[in-house]
């Protein structure tokens, strides 16, 4: 057993550094990287308060838990040369010419220096302006705080608010980094499916709300889905929130990105649940600035007050001429929002149109946010498609990086130009139709191997006439018997035989 870690304080780790340095090669040198020298060390002389011993029992424990998933290797993975990048979430746009005069302007005023913590009084008053104009809400100053973008807004809301053990919910799919976020703190993200269109269950949320339920966290427009959500169910789960005191969180990164005739409901225009609604919003996909890292949560000054402590800690103050080139976004002419949606609205239209063409492909319409998410009626895992596709020089994202209502679905992003979807969904096409042939010729011998290699059961004279349906919309069959149904669902163990509905 080690002592406290607490009373160890940082002079343990320090003495420890100092023995250990003197013990390699006698540097004599107190700094903290003596301590990447201790594995040459005698065991004996490892030091007992150093970091190695408090790993295991740190926080850090979270963080190993959430190193691995699917959307860091995703991350990790290099690509390619020439790979067609269905999966990109940046958009292809140039951030707009007045944007960056403005970050020009600010630098050569000699806007260099720290800002004010939590944000540039330009940029606060922008996005006062913003949501009034927009949402019809007052809010202050005080009420915002300027973020390195949509991230560490997430991450802020999360540590500010989410203690270890507290659950959040997420809808099922969502953006991945909630849940990794909230384990990373080691809360528990609780994911909750979307009804079978996509939208909210509200239903479902409540049965999932329990007495350590803090907030619910929703993506409006939905990314990877792209579906808008109506005002009553926005209005429905704000209910919920004050009925069961929790808060409710929309990130609103697409609501400017919709497709011709949908229409976004800002959570903030749910004006009778203000106590309990935050904001976080970025410039990155909106005005194509994903590479100069801005955001900013807007809540009630009490619990902003708190956002801005954890902030601070996480990133300190954003970047001043990062800020006056966001207020530029902000007050300036939205018409580069407009040709940039425009140009999105045509390009998801395109995706949509050559995906119906796909076999066992089944594109849910776009409504907002630049991707098109897709069933697929295969046999194989979201991920086993993902790679087949990258095998064939596609790069998309599975379904199931997203929740595990993802499965039997893919994720395909038109961010990118009319050439490289033509071409992507090309190649697509090919590798679904080979798929099929494929697993329709193999299906015989998985069978034949789930029958123990006997000699195939003569077949009766009166039809069982059944069918394996699968979660993912697939059906196999129809089987002259049981036994072959029952043996094609056994190697299908999530799938259901019902008599034949063809
Ligand atoms: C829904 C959603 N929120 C937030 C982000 C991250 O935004 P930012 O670049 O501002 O950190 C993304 C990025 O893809 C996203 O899809």
């Amino acid at each position: 057993m080690h002592g406290d870690p607490a009373a160890a304080g940082p002079r343990g780790g320090e003495e420890g550094s100092r023995r250990s340095g003197g013990g390699a090669g006698g540097r004599g040198c107190s700094s903290r990287h003596d301590l990447r020298v201790a594995p040459r060390l005698d065991p004996s002389d490892v030091p007992r308060y150093g970091w190695r011993t408090f790993m295991p029992r740190h926080i850090s424990r979270y963080v190993q838990t959430t190193a691995g998933g699917e959307r860091t290797r995703h991350f990790t993975a290099r690509q390619p040369p020439g790979i067609l990048k269905l999966d990109s979430g940046d958009p292809y746009f140039p951030t707009p010419r007045h944007i960056r005069e403005a970050a020009q302007d600010a630098l050569d005023a000699g806007l260099t220096r720290y800002a004010p913590g939590q944000g540039d009084p330009e940029f606060l008053a922008a996005v006062c302006e913003t949501v009034e104009r927009e949402a019809g809400a007052h809010y202050s100053p005080d009420d915002v705080v300027a973020t390195n973008g949509a991230t560490s807004a997430i991450y802020a809301v999360f540590t500010a608010f989410l203690d270890p053990g507290d659950e959040v919910i997420v809808l099922d799919p969502t953006f991945s980094l909630y849940a990794l976020v909230a384990r990373q703190l080691g809360a528990v993200p609780v994911a909750v499916p979307h009804g079978g269109d996509y939208h909210i269950d509200v239903e479902a949320v409540r049965a999932a709300v329990t007495p350590r339920t803090r907030l619910i966290m929703v993506n409006n427009p939905n990314n990877p889905t792209g579906v808008v959500y109506r005002r009553d169910e926005l209005q429905a789960l704000a209910n919920l929130c004050a009925e069961r005191d929790l808060l409710l969180v929309a990130d609103e990164a697409y609501e400017k990105i919709l497709q011709p005739g949908c229409v976004h409901v800002p959570l903030l225009s749910l004006h009778e649940y203000r106590d309990r609604l935050i904001l976080i919003h970025t410039f990155s996909k909106t005005y194509a600035m994903t590479g100069w890292r801005l955001g900013y949560v807007v809540a009630p000054s009490d619990l902003a007050g708190l956002l801005f402590g954890v902030h601070r800690a996480i990133a300190g103050p954003i970047t001043t001429f990062v800020q006056r080139a966001g207020a530029a976004a902000l007050r300036g002419s939205q018409d580069c929002v407009a040709e940039m949606r425009d140009e999105y609205g045509r390009r998801g239209g395109l995706m949509h149109r050559l995906a119906l063409d796909v076999p066992g492909l089944r594109p849910v319409e776009p409504q907002g946010g630049f991707y098109l998410y897709c069933r697929y009626d295969l046999a194989l895992s979201a991920s086993e498609v993902r790679q087949r596709l990258w095998d064939a020089g596609v790069a998309v994202r599975s379904g199931t990086e997203f929740g595990a209502a993802g499965k039997g679905h893919l994720r395909f992003s038109y961010s990118v130009d009319e050439p490289t979807i033509e071409k992507g969904m090309a190649i697509m096409a090919e590798v679904f139709r080979h798929l099929s042939r494929t697993l329709a010729l193999l299906l015989p011998l998985v069978l034949l191997a789930g029958c123990g290699g006997e000699e195939a059961p003569k077949k009766p004279a009166v039809s069982a006439n059944l069918c394996v349906y699968l979660p993912n919309g697939m059906t196999l069959g129809p089987y002259d018997t049981q036994k072959e149904c029952a043996t094609a669902r056994e190697n299908m163990p999530r799938g259901e035989c019902k008599p034949c509905q063809k």
